[in-house]
Parts: C-alpha cells; sequence; structure tokens
C-alpha cells in the first residue's frame, strides 16, 4: 500500500473565471427541459421495475457493498484548497456503496459495467456531504447525450438480443449523427471491457465539476490499496474481495481535486474528455476493518440500498454546469419512484 498520491500543489493555478452556460440560454427554459427528462428517465426506471418486479434505482441499481468510512482532511493545505468542510478541517463519518452502473441487479460481479462509488458523509454536527463517482474519468457531452444512451439502452433490452449492438447504433446514431455514436459506442465497449479485479484498487472519478469556494474542482477517489487477484473464481468475487480485505485490515482512498484552470484544459460544459491537470489530495477516505457479514454490516447494507446519494446533498460544493443541474431534477424522481430515505439514518451515519 502507497501512503499517499503527490502532495504538490505547485502546479496548480486555481481560476475563479469559470462560467457555466444554460441549456437554450435561460434557467428556466433549460429547468423545464431537465424536468421533461427526469419524467422520461422514471417511465423506463418503471419499465424495467416492471420487468424485475421491482422499482430500484433508475441507474447504478446493482449493489456490490456497503461499508463505513471516515474522511480526514489533511493539515497543510493551501488556501485555495481549504474551502467548506475542509476549512474547519472536520472529521466527517458515513456510508460508501459500492455498485454497478446497471438498471438491473447484476448476479456475476464479472458482467461487464462501470462500477460506483457513492460516498455520503456527515460531521459530528454538520451538514451532509456527498460524492458520486465511478471508475472511469470520462462522460458524455450533456444531458441530452446521456439521454440518447438511456434510450439506447432501453430499446435494445427490448430488441432480441442478437439485435442489441445494431439497435444501440441505430438509436444512438439517429439522434447524435454516426461519427459521434461509433465514437461513444467504441468508449463504453472499450470501458465494459476493463477487467475488474478489487474494488478497492480502482481509482474513481466525479467525472463533473462542483463548487469549491469560489472555485470549481472535479474530486475524485484514488486508491491506496494493493492491487486485485487476476483471476475471478467466484460470481461475487468483488463482494467477497471486499469483505475479506475489510476482515483483515482498513483500506484507504485519498479525496484528490482538479481545479479549473481555463476552458481548454478544464472546459466547465463537455465531459467528454478528463481534464488535462494533476489531481491534488487534500483528505483520506478510510474504511476501517469491519466485518460485513456482522449485523451492523448487514443493516449498514440494507439502509444504503434504500438510502439516496446525490452529489446535490451538500452544503456549499454543487453542481457546476448543464449535466450537474439535471442530475437535480433526475435524481429527485428516480427517488421518489423507488419510495427512497431521502436522509441519512443512524444506520448509515
Ligand atoms: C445526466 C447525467 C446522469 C444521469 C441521467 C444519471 C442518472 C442516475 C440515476 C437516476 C441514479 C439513481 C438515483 C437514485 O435512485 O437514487 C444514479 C445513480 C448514480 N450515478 Fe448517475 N446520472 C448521471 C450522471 C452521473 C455522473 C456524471 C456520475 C459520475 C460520477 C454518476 C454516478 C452515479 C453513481 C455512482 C450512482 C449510484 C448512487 C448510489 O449508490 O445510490 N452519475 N444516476
Amino acid at each position: 500500500m502507497t501512503n499517499t498520491h503527490r502532495r504538490d500543489f505547485t502546479s496548480v493555478r486555481p481560476s475563479k473565471n469559470w462560467k457555466e452556460v444554460y441549456l437554450d440560454g435561460s434557467p428556466e427554459k433549460e429547468k423545464q427541459q431537465h424536468e421533461i427528462w427526469a419524467q422520461e428517465h422514471a417511465a423506463i426506471q418503471k419499465m424495467v421495475g416492471q420487468q424485475i418486479g421491482t422499482i430500484m434505482r433508475g441507474q447504478h441499481a446493482s449493489p456490490l457493498h456497503s461499508v463505513r468510512v471516515v474522511l480526514e482532511p489533511y493539515d497543510g493545505l493551501p488556501e485555495f484548497a481549504r474551502q467548506g468542510f475542509l476549512k474547519e478541517k472536520k472529521i466527517l463519518t458515513g456510508t460508501a456503496r459500492f455498485s454497478t452502473g446497471s438498471s438491473v441487479p447484476e448476479k456475476d460481479d464479472s458482467h461487464p459495467g462501470v462500477r460506483g462509488l457513492a460516498v455520503a458523509l456527515r460531521g459530528p454536527d454538520g451538514p451532509r456531504q456527498d460524492f458520486l463517482t465511478v471508475n472511469m474519468s470520462w462522460f458524455f457531452k450533456n444531458t441530452s447525450e446521456v439521454m440518447t444512451i438511456v434510450r439506447a439502452q432501453a430499446a435494445a433490452s427490448k430488441a432480441p438480443s442478437a439485435q442489441s449492438k445494431s439497435t444501440m447504433l441505430e438509436v444512438t446514431a439517429k439522434a447524435l449523427g454516426a461519427e459521434r455514436a461509433q465514437f461513444l459506442l467504441d468508449r463504453i465497449g472499450n470501458q465494459l471491457a476493463k477487467p475488474v479485479y478489487s474494488l478497492a484498487a480502482e481509482d474513481y472519478f466525479g467525472t463533473m465539476p462542483i463548487r469549491w469556494g469560489p472555485y470549481a474542482v472535479k474530486p475524485c477517489f484514488l486508491s491506496l490499496n494493493p492491487a486485485g487477484q487476476p483471476s475471478p473464481t467466484s460470481p461475487t468475487y468483488l463482494r467477497d474481495g471486499l469483505k475479506a480485505r475489510l476482515r483483515e485490515q482498513e483500506l484507504a482512498f485519498e479525496l484528490c481535486l482538479q481545479f479549473y484552470e481555463d476552458d481548454q484544459r478544464t472546459p466547465i460544459e463537455d465531459l467528454t474528455n478528463p481534464w488535462q491537470v494533476d489531481a491534488v489530495p487534500v483528505a483520506r477516505l478510510t474504511m476501517p476493518r469491519q466485518d460485513l457479514d456482522a449485523p451492523a454490516g448487514t443493516s449498514r447494507e440494507q439502509a444504503a440500498e434504500e438510502l439516496s446519494f446525490s452529489p446535490w446533498n451538500t452544503h456549499g460544493h454543487e453542481p457546476v454546469g448543464e449535466i450537474g443541474r439535471a442530475r437535480k431534477s433526475i435524481y429527485g424522481l428516480s427517488a421518489k419512484t423507488r419510495g427512497a430515505c431521502m436522509h441519512m439514518t443512524p444506520q448509515v451515519d
């Protein structure tokens, strides 16, 4: 296990000159569009729910495990990094939920999929702070593109399996043009083909900017844990691996930040490309040694399935950009549709 990522802030040139752009040039028109997409997304969530007999999360419906976490801010941070909960150097505690990105539960951990790490934190007397991250550093250009992929996946799931790939391409190309469709589907394919041997050894990225005082940052959790075994032996190898490691030892990630510097290297509105600046560590996320099969572990697991995680559970680190604003409507309705619990209960605190 390495102890830390490079704590060198000298290369960071944070700028306050970032700007958000609204869809159709107006916050009101954009909100209307986001609510339409939230309704459409929830309709697909219900349709999937009817197929599988229960309404689950609209995305990341497949849980891998939920664990107890502690976030400890580092000493000696430069002033520009010391914002929000880092300003008061508060230790936060809570729950992290590992998931697979699909909208149906997967029985086999080797099933291809993006892996999620959603963290819900709270200080002793402070408000809640969530971070939602995935094991890929890129995302889509805007919500319109995301909704195209969601529609294409829904259409592909209804097509005979031999035609599911061509259905995905057809629906995506019709909306985005052949070139962009092929680019995105190739990229998704490459991401899904990437084997994951251990949840603890992956790096997880927020991919979307959030407010950091007057700055905008992309947060990520970079692993400090050893690599996994490259030969999965059971369909629950990711869950078993996490359980086994946590029974013996603590696991740790570093909360790292990339700061907005300029529109070329760190664009706010188009999330297609990862930001081209260093990620600097500001806090340590520890998963203390714990028995996930003990009653406290299983009740945390159950409570985290019922809980709503959202980048809008925040106090000062609100999402920045069109995709971030869309997530307010979409996550709210997805949570309501599945009857999620909006507040942290003692089981996940
Ligand atoms: C417009 C873009 C997006 C849409 C439409 C979308 C949609 C959703 C929905 C509907 C849920 C389930 C919410 C619930 O029922 O509680 C969800 C969960 C999640 N999303 Fe997104 N999402 C988007 C962007 C992102 C981005 C940029 C990330 C990057 C990190 C992300 C990571 C996650 C994770 C990790 C979860 C699981 C949270 C949990 O464990 O409860 N999503 N997403």
